[in-house]
């Protein structure tokens, strides 16, 4: 069983593409063809430059699933709902594929985000296209390292995938969303008001202890527990993006995880609060414009979506 590559080291460049596929009968099959060979086309990119580390993740979300495939939708896939809070609302924009890319160096994602798209043909539209980049030592543009948290030890990594002896073993799901910051707001802040707002320090990234930590604060607000008292953990790939033309300064989120409703629980903890009100200081300088949830199969799955929509296991 061969999983789609997630957990890899952070990569200086990515793409992430929000694809959406017409209703038509040449489209969708043109969108069964592209994902079985959605491998073939990342070998054909990243044989050539092994050492640019090029990983590609494809996803499918729920109401192209019910198009595309006659198998029964995974459990846990639906479209990703608008959260609303009393100040800050999580929009819900939805799409047909992601295409999530990482390399070394921008022309490799350029070029396996070009051959799939070629391969979906006239009946795609790509309604998201954002090309993200390292920022120094891992920041986002709030200046902040991002992604220090994320699962290290084998056990916790299992968060990503669906366990061994599940139906969909191997797969995961994905919910991205893309953020602008208010950067001369956040700018005018103190650093250590900053840092209040993160819950981490700014230059050296370390945790501020639990009870010196704000309950507002991102982080705190970010770290969920199952009954047991247990942390639950995500995958995040984040990166920055922005443009000087329109002025923006933004941040991919994209969060992976076998269990999309942890980021749905991270995500109201976020907008709504934690008690309600107790909302994410991070938003009083962020705003979400999308938001969307895709199931990321197997590769063995992939190989086998062109079977006249029949795909089998
Ligand atoms: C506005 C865009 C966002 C920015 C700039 C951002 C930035 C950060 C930063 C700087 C950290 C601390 C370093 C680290 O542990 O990685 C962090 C932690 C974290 N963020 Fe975000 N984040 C954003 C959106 C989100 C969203 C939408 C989610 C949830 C779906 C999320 C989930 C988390 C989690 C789980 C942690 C780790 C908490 C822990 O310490 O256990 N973030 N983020």
């Amino acid at each position: 069983m061969m999983r789609q590559d997630i957990v890899e080291k952070p990569s200086r460049s990515g793409v992430f593409l929000v694809v959406e596929i017409d209703h038509t009968r040449e489209a969708e099959e043109a969108a069964r063809d592209t994902l079985s060979r959605f491998d073939a086309f990342t070998r054909s990119v990243g044989f050539r430059h092994p050492e640019d580390g090029l990983t590609a993740v494809v996803g499918i979300g729920a109401r192209a699933w019910d198009r595309l495939f006659s198998l029964p939708r995974p459990v846990d896939l639906t479209e990703f709902e608008e959260i609303r809070g009393a100040k800050h609302v999580a929009p819900a924009t939805g799409g047909d594929l992601l295409i999530h890319l990482r390399a070394e160096h921008e022309d490799m994602c350029f070029e396996l985000a070009r051959i799939p798209l070629d391969n979906l043909g006239e009946g795609a539209r790509v309604t998201d296209e954002v090309r993200g980049f390292k920022y120094f030592n891992q920041r986002d543009l709030l200046g902040f390292v991002d992604g220090t948290a994320n699962p290290r030890t084998e056990r916790s990594l299992e968060a990503v995938y669906i366990p061994k002896g599940e139906p969909w073993e191997g797969s995961t799901y994905v919910t991205v969303q893309r953020y602008s910051h208010d950067l001369s707001s956040w700018n005018a802040e103190t650093v250590e008001e900053q840092e209040r707002v993160i819950g981490r320090t700014k230059l050296s990234d370390v945790a501020f202890p639990a009870h010196e930590r704000p309950s507002n604060s991102h982080v705190a607000l970010n770290t969920v527990t199952d009954e047991s008292g247990e942390e639950l953990k995500i995958y995040r790939l984040n990166m920055p993006f922005g443009s000087m033309a329109e002025r923006t300064f933004g941040t991919f989120s994209i969060g992976y995880t076998h269990q999309p409703e942890i980021i749905r629980m991270m995500l109201r903890n976020m907008f709504i609060g934690r008690p309600e009100g107790n909302y994410d200081r991070i938003l009083d300088y962020s705003t979400a414009h999308t938001g969307a949830t895709f199931f990321v199969p197997t590769y063995d799955f992939l190989a086998t979506a062109n079977n006249d929509g029949v795909a089998r296991r």
